[in-house]
């Protein structure tokens, strides 16, 4: 018999990807569904996923041990969520209702808006001040079914600012059931001190703020965006070459609105992540493949920004590039948490299926993150970060598209969260 200290029962469809690596081509969609299924845990690992009647002859619950009833919902892991600059003050509403009268990013970018004014708010704000709203921001999480979140520093800007934003990252984060992975984004737009002298702002990220931020030990990544108005190809990669030597791990924000050959780059340093690809060319996904690359494709963003061109999703695919779902939860270009809404857009706006969807928002991000051993997927040995969504089946959470139907979320064997659900039937 297996010991368990949680039961989740009654589950009407579990769907998941399985496997500790990403899953690429024809697999990406191919998930294991369980019908009528169960899932029990032991100290914070799952220790049984199956059908009811394997449960009953195999789980023996400890004395002490809790059951989740799914009342016949829909169990998936929860989310990764591999793109998110998190730790930032204000809005830009303002900006949004600009671009819906015509204005687009760029415009507004240029003119010293965009990044440049969530910097300033970010800059004002104190590090409790913004570890209360990275706090708040994981619940919000939470409550929309992500247990695993990537977080950015990048409206910092000066070696302060950035370590400020990360340690807020770490301070939110401090015992909260979404685990966080950072991210140093001091090259996330070239402030308007070093507008005049860029070489000397390339050269602060690299001799101060990198080193400032491996020896902290508050981020596990650094990341740059390649793109007019942010960094050239020659200063990315110079910033994360510097990163890599001191031992972080590399993401790039590549190809979002022209192609740079930055998804070029990013296959060369071996990022763990190209994020956006909007404009990925033919050579960029040769590359990715080549380098096992994830291709985080940000759906909502693209969305948001109502961006005319997609991604080369289908390229991507077939030509055996990993590919996630995140959101890129950030106040400009895509200010909503919600992985439901980055599954929908993915699904509708990106033609991935909703397997390919579940596999590409669970499995792949959490490789993106270097975390697939860890989690991603439901299977004996992994953590027990899962989802009850009150839907009969998964194709239901894009089908019934726009409204949230988390019932329940366990994040490490533990049930973080219950709520009343929508009616599903
Ligand atoms: O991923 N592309 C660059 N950075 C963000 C936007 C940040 C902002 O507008 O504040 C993004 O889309
Ligand atoms: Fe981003």
């Amino acid at each position: 018999m297996i010991d368990a200290d949680l039961a989740v029962t009654n589950i009407g469809e579990l769907a998941t990807p399985v496997g500790h690596a990403p899953r690429l081509g024809p697999d990406l969609g191919r998930l294991r569904v369980v019908p009528g299924a169960a899932v029990a845990c032991r100290e914070g690992r799952i220790v049984f996923v199956g059908d009811a009647e394997a449960f009953r002859a195999t789980v023996r619950l400890l004395p002490k041990a809790a059951t989740l009833d799914a009342r016949g919902g829909t169990v998936l892991p929860g989310f990764v969520d591999a793109h998110t600059h998190l730790p930032f003050a204000g809005w830009r509403e303002g900006e949004f209702a600009e671009r819906l009268r015509g204005a687009t990013y760029s415009e507004i970018a240029a003119r010293g808006g965009g990044i440049l004014s969530t910097v300033a708010k970010t800059r004002a704000a104190d590090v409790a001040t913004l570890a209360a709203l990275v706090r708040e921001r994981l619940d919000a999480m939470l409550s929309l079914g992500t247990t695993l979140v990537e977080a950015k520093s990048g409206y910092g800007l000066t070696v302060d600012d950035e370590v400020k934003q990360l340690a807020a990252i770490r301070a939110g984060a401090e015992g909260h059931p979404v685990e966080v992975v950072a991210t140093f984004l001091g090259a996330h737009t070239v402030p308007a001190e070093w507008r005049a002298d860029r070489a000397r702002y390339v050269a602060l990220v690299i001799r101060e703020m990198l080193p400032r931020v491996a020896g902290s030990g508050l981020a596990t990544y650094a990341d740059a965006f390649v793109d007019a108005h942010a960094f050239t190809l020659a200063e990315a990669r110079s910033i994360l070459e510097a990163a890599r030597a001191l031992g972080l791990g590399v993401r790039l924000h590549a190809d979002q609105l022209a192609d740079d050959g930055a998804a070029e780059l990013a296959a060369e340093l071996g990022a763990a992540s190209a994020d956006h690809l909007e404009f990925v060319s033919p050579r960029g996904i040769d590359a990715l493949a080549k380098s096992g690359t994830v291709a985080v494709l940000l759906p909502a963003a693209t969305h948001f920004l109502m961006q005319e061109r997609k991604p080369p999703v289908r390229a991507l695919i077939d030509g055996g590039v990993p590919v996630a779902v995140a959101t890129d939860f950030n106040p400009g270009s895509c200010p909503t948490e919600s992985m439901g809404t980055a599954l929908e857009l993915a699904c509708l706006s990106h033609r991935l299926s909703v397997d390919e969807a579940i596999a590409a928002a669970t499995l792949n991000a959490a490789h993106a993150l270097g975390r697939s051993g860890e989690t991603g997927s439901l299977e004996v040995g992994k953590r027990a970060d899962l989802v009850v969504h009150a839907v009969p089946n998964r194709h239901h959470l894009v089908y019934r598209f726009g409204v949230p139907r988390v019932a329940a979320v366990v994040a490490a064997g533990r049930i973080v969260r219950t709520a009343e659900p929508v009616p599903s039937r």
